[in-house]
């Protein structure tokens, strides 16, 4: 194999093509037309000797070949962002990249703390992802970011975790449901109806496994994937939840809705930074974690 033949552009347009799963998601992502992200894909796969992409049905999955390339082009991105960060060093945080993915129930307010380093270092390239627990363990194990924000970080992964900031899972009904005023037991809520996040959600698994600890099952009428959704439905009278106080308003009762003083609750699940432990952090991602760390007030 000629090495030399291999071009960055070509590169780049296999890691779109693996990240996304289709060459024509690619070729919009890349503002290129599908013909040019096959013949760049096509001229790698040449010089490589194999195939890179293989046809199942209508997915096209990595080849033992592609899989072998898609981590060598993040082994090479992380010693850019490196060398990136060490002329960000000689610079001063004047240029760098900070890829940052989180758990939908973080966006409450980590965009907040995000927005205020960028205003701090506005040559920083910023990069945020948000998408449900599942997905951002799947990110994790792609090493496609440098910091993850979520409150249950996988067991199974060689990773450095840092909590934050508490994160209590509160129990929420409709604007004057009769057990508004009082402490209840989960038991008196029995023959409630719950609307729950979907399974792959944190907030989800943290509920399921403080159930099961506790010996106790609720009756889950709809399973939705939105914070959001799940909020206006038990606003207007389909059922109970127990959701995240972060996606609540400061005042819940703006949105029609109450919390709950429930025995056991809330669950306390505190928000964590984590990284994969052999990550060289960049300068940019050493700055915004122990600013994160900071502002709330932890040392
Ligand atoms: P979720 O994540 O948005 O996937 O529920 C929250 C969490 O990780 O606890």
């Amino acid at each position: 194999m000629n090495r030399r033949q291999i071009t960055q552009r070509q590169l780049e347009t296999f890691a779109t093509v693996a990240r996304l799963g289709s060459f024509s998601r690619a070729a919009e992502t890349l503002h290129l037309t599908q013909p040019a992200v096959s013949i760049q894909v096509k001229q790698l796969s040449e010089t490589i000797g194999l195939p890179l992409f293989e046809q199942i049905g209508r997915d096209i999955r990595l080849t033992a070949a592609g899989e072998e390339l898609q981590a060598t082009v993040r082994a090479l991105d992380d010693e850019w962002a490196r060398f990136d960060s060490a002329i960000g060093a000689l610079w001063g945080m004047h240029s760098g990249r900070l890829r940052v993915a989180l758990v939908t129930t973080a966006k409450y307010f980590l965009p907040r703390m995000l927005g205020a380093f960028c205003r701090r270092y506005p040559h920083i390239d910023v990069q945020l992802e948000i998408t449900n627990r599942a997905g951002v363990v799947a990110r994790m194990r792609g090493n496609e970011d440098d910091l993850y924000i979520m409150s249950l970080p996988p067991t199974d992964m060689d990773i450095v975790v840092r909590p934050f900031l508490d994160n209590p899972l509160v129990v929420i009904a409709p604007l004057g449901h009769p057990a508004a005023d009082r402490r209840c037991t989960l038991d008196e809520l029995a023959g409630e109806s719950f609307l729950l996040r979907e399974p792959g959600s944190g907030s989800r698994a943290a509920i399921d496994r403080h159930l099961q600890k506790l010996e106790k099952a609720l009756q889950v009428r709809l399973t939705v994937a939105s914070n959001e959704a799940i909020r206006d439905l038990v606003s207007s009278g389909l059922g109970l939840s127990i959701l995240s106080r972060h996606s609540l308003a400061a005042n819940p009762a703006d949105d029609g809705i109450c919390i709950l003083d429930v025995e056991h609750f809330p669950i306390q699940q505190p928000w964590s930074i984590v990284h994969l432990k052999g990550k060289v952090l960049s300068l940019p991602a050493q700055a915004f974690m122990s600013e994160l760390v900071q502002a709330a007030g932890i040392n």
